[in-house]
């Protein structure tokens, strides 16, 4: 088992397939782009699925494939395939900025996925153009339509307000989601954006995002309370069958209760999004290392993981990595 010095038991485990995005939301990346890994540093497909069998070994039950933006994989629907036929099976789903959903929404539940998330922050296509810097809402709108039509549910759409952009819009976006049978899930912004520019003072916090939903609906906690390993605190939407999350990152930390542990797309162990220190596994798997071996980096990197992400800790350092380089 992927157990830490805490008890907590790792069972999700999220897969950067790339760190190149076709957007470039202001909260995440420069205009110009980043510099992208290079090709040879990124974990091959076949890789990538040796690794995430090692994981399955160790106890995930559940894959989720991140970006970057992983549909500019080339191979993720094979890698899908590929990992949907191991035992056991792993649950699959996909975060995705929803951009060439459409293609590939058929292909991939064929493939074995069970579900995306897909991020998408405004449903003015006007606003969207400014914050993502590019003009893309209505492929993003295909893509929620086209994963549904393939039965890749439940839908659930993730939402970053920020300040003075779109923080005028927690109420239409849940009503929109709402309309279509998506589940919106806010989430408050932490210090993982390239630039370094994140200000708790500027963050719109799950408080206040909740003050806004409450003004509109009647919104019934779920689950008393208990959220378990699930970031999100969900509420009923006016008795339901609609239903809301808050994910309070910052100001509701969930550390305790976290079951994550992180492969990015260069073949690196991450314990947590705000890990300091990160475990290779490309360099060994590459020298020949065999299973037993990578099992053993794969434990001793879980083993260290640290109580919580330490945000409000004075000596509070953003990790080296942007979001976009780690998974979301
Ligand atoms: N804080 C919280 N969420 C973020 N995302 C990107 N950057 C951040 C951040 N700094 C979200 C995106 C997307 C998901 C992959 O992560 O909006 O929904
Ligand atoms: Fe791309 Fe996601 Fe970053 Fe937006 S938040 S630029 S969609 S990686």
């Amino acid at each position: 088992m992927l157990v830490d010095r805490f008890g907590r038991v790792a069972t999700d485990l999220r897969v950067s397939l790339t760190d190149r995005c076709n957007l470039r939301c202001a909260y995440c990346m420069p205009a110009e782009g980043l510099d992208w890994l290079p090709t040879p540093d990124v974990l091959r497909d076949d890789e990538v699925v040796q690794l995430i069998g090692l994981f399955v070994g160790l106890g995930v039950t559940e894959v989720r494939f991140t970006g970057g933006e992983p549909l500019l994989r080339p191979g993720l629907v094979d890698i899908v395939s590929r990992v949907a036929s191991l035992t056991p099976r792993p649950r699959l789903s996909l975060t995705t900025n929803g951009i060439g959903l459409a293609r590939h929404a058929g292909r991939l539940r064929a493939a074995g996925l069970d579900r995306v998330n897909v991020s998408l922050d405004t449903v003015d296509p006007e606003r969207f153009r400014t914050l993502t810097r590019r003009d893309r809402w209505s492929d993003v709108v295909a893509g929620l339509a086209a994963a549904d039509a393939a039965g890749l549910r439940p839908v659930k759409v993730n939402t970053l307000l920020m300040r003075g952009v779109n923080d005028d819009e927690a109420v239409t976006l849940l009503r929109w989601c709402l309309d279509r049978g998506y589940e919106l899930r806010f989430i408050e912004q932490m210090p993982l954006d390239a630039q370094h520019a994140w200000d708790r003072a500027q963050m719109v916090s799950a408080r206040e995002i909740l003050d806004q939903l409450a003004a509109a609906f009647t919104l019934t906690p779920q689950g008393q309370g208990c959220r378990g390993s699930a970031p999100a605190e969900t509420w009923l939407v006016d008795g339901g069958p609609g239903t809301v999350g808050v994910i309070g990152s910052v100001t509701r930390p969930f550390c305790g209760d976290c079951d994550r542990v992180r492969l990015t797309a260069d073949g690196q162990v991450r314990n947590c999004l705000f890990a300091r220190e990160e475990s290779d596994l490309r360099g060994p798997l590459r020298a020949g290392a065999d299973d037993a071996t990578l099992a053993e980096r794969i434990l001793a990197a879980l083993w260290a993981k640290r109580a919580g992400h330490g945000i409000d800790d004075p000596g509070f350092l953003q990790p080296a990595r942007p979001m976009s380089a780690i998974g979301g």
